[in-house]
């Protein structure tokens, strides 16, 4: 990569930037239109990208999520974050929804970067257990989360459907306590 990586906290200024908001929704629609395992069988639209990330950033002000993007020069090439379980018992965890890198910068230690950030920040948050899940068929992303220390606390089988395909979902998990 000929640029260097600067890794930013998104805040409420950066937020209400249309741009931003444009380059976030092109790096997901193009992953979810590669095939990407992150939730969506269709690309999300501008409206509910912008949407998901004005909850984060709400969230992030009284400490419930945590939401990090990954410029490389003037491209957005990653976007994770972390958010609060609601449930009232459930409090002191939070879980990682989304890790995503552009195609185009996969491979380049990125996807460990954003992740080292995630659970540092967690742990500045005080969180206690910080969980995610993925596709069973994601060996990239069960490589990078075993290697970072997280365990395997659960498997669905064939609960992820795209389409009539079936896929199982792992549940994985970092005690930080
Ligand atoms: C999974 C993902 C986040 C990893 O990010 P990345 O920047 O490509 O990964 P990194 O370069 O930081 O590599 C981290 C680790 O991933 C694994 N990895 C990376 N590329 C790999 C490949 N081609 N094959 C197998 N494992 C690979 C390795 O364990 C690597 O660690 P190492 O470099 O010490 O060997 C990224 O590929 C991505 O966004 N994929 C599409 C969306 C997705 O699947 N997100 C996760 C859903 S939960």
């Amino acid at each position: 990569m000929k640029h260097s990586i600067v890794l930013n906290v998104v805040d409420i200024g950066n937020i209400e930037d249309l741009l931003f908001i444009k380059r976030a929704t092109q790096l997901l629609q193009k992953l979810v239109s590669n095939g990407a395992a992150i939730g969506w069988v269709d690309p999300p639209s501008t409206e509910e990208v912008a949407g998901l990330l004005r909850e984060l950033v709400i969230s992030s002000g009284n400490g419930n999520a945590y939401l990090i993007v990954a410029w490389v020069g003037p491209d957005l090439a990653g976007i994770g974050y972390w958010r609060r379980y609601n449930r009232p018992t459930h409090r002191p965890h939070a879980n990682i929804e989304k890790v995503a890198i552009d195609p185009r910068y996969q491979g380049h230690g990125l996807g460990r970067q954003l992740m080292n950030q995630l659970i540092s920040s967690a742990v500045n948050a005080g969180v206690e257990m910080l969980t995610l899940d993925f596709r069973g068929d994601n060996e990239r992303a069960a490589k990078l989360y075993k290697s970072l220390g997280f365990t395997e606390y659960g498997r669905l089988p064939r609960f992820v459907a795209v389409g009539t395909a079936r896929y199982d979902k792992m549940f994985y998990a970092l005690d930080l306590r």
